[in-house]
Formats: structure tokens, C-alpha cells, sequence
């Protein structure tokens, strides 16, 4: 018998002037880091920064290679210095924007699925939810409890 999921998440936009003073804190570190992005090939620099649960914050940009695949996000970056670093102390939250070479403004952004992907298995390493931020073009904020909402059906577990 064919069974249909119809899969909803919930996704919060809020204003800047919304977010609490901390998540502000580490967008800016988002978007300070992006200056450091390595992006020859895309000229896209993202920037992502973790807030740890002892309230440290990490940062990383994207950095690309000529052998394009080897280039590595700057989520993903980020999440394994903290993890290789920081190993017993939870990532709690990361925020995520980019910006076009040579442009003023922020681009919208999002999270390509393999680094989807390794946000899930921070979540499962340190069993938390990350809170997901996201900077839109308008300058709103994208936010999200968890990267379910953005992974359904995601794979974690080898036993299930
Ligand atoms: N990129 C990231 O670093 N994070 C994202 O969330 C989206 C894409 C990078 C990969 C590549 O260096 C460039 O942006 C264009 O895809």
C-alpha cells in the first residue's frame, strides 16, 4: 500500500533588531570571517561562526581549490576545528552569511547538503540541536532549531 509523507519545518525570519544581542554577536563574527573567504573560483565568500556551549566562538570562511571538489565550506570548516579543538564542549548555535566579491551587500545563503549533513552529526556527537542562522539578502534572518528542518529523512544511524 503507497503511503504519502507531506513533511512541514518550521523556519523562523526575524529582523535584526529580533535577534538577541548574542546570535548579533556572532553574525558580525560571520561576517568579519567572510573577508578571509579563499574563493577564487566562485568569488562567493561565506562566513559561519559557532557559538560552543562555554561561549566561545569559532569562525571559518569557504576555501576553494582549483580541483574544485577539495574546495571545503566555511560551515563545515568551522564545525570540524571545533570539534578536532573543543571536543567536549557542544556547539550551540552557527550563523552563516556570504557575500559576492566586489559587492556591497549580503547575499542570501544556504547550507549545501553536505555540510547539512555535518551539522547533523555535530547534533549527534554532543546530542543537541544546533540553532541555525541564516542571513538573507534582505537582510532578515532565517532561523531554525535543529537541521531537520532543513534534512528530512537525514541519515543517522548505521543500525536503524
Ligand atoms: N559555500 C559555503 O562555504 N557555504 C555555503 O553555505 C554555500 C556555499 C561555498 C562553497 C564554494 O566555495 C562557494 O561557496 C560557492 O558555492
Amino acid at each position: 500500500m503507497s503511503k504519502k509523507y507531506i513533511i512541514s519545518s518550521e523556519v523562523e525570519e526575524l529582523d535584526w533588531e529580533e535577534l538577541l544581542q548574542e546570535d548579533q554577536e556572532l553574525m558580525v563574527q560571520a561576517q568579519e570571517i567572510s573577508k578571509n573567504a579563499y574563493a577564487p573560483y566562485s568569488d562567493f565568500q561565506v562566513g559561519a561562526a559557532v557559538r560552543l556551549k562555554s561561549g566561545l566562538i569559532l569562525q571559518s570562511s569557504n576555501q576553494e581549490n582549483v580541483s574544485f571538489p577539495v574546495g571545503v565550506c566555511a560551515e563545515r570548516l568551522v564545525l570540524g576545528y571545533a570539534g578536532a579543538n573543543y571536543p567536549l564542549d557542544p556547539v550551540m548555535k552557527i550563523a552563516i552569511v556570504a557575500k559576492r566579491k566586489g559587492e556591497d551587500s549580503w547575499a542570501s545563503v544556504s547550507p549545501c547538503g553536505m555540510c547539512r549533513q555535518a551539522i547533523n552529526e555535530t547534533e549527534l556527537r554532543f546530542n543537541k540541536l544546533m540553532e541555525i542562522l541564516i542571513l538573507k539578502a534582505d537582510h532578515k534572518i532565517l532561523k531554525v532549531q535543529g537541521i531537520q528542518a532543513l534534512l528530512p529523512f537525514k541519515f543517522d544511524d548505521l543500525n536503524s
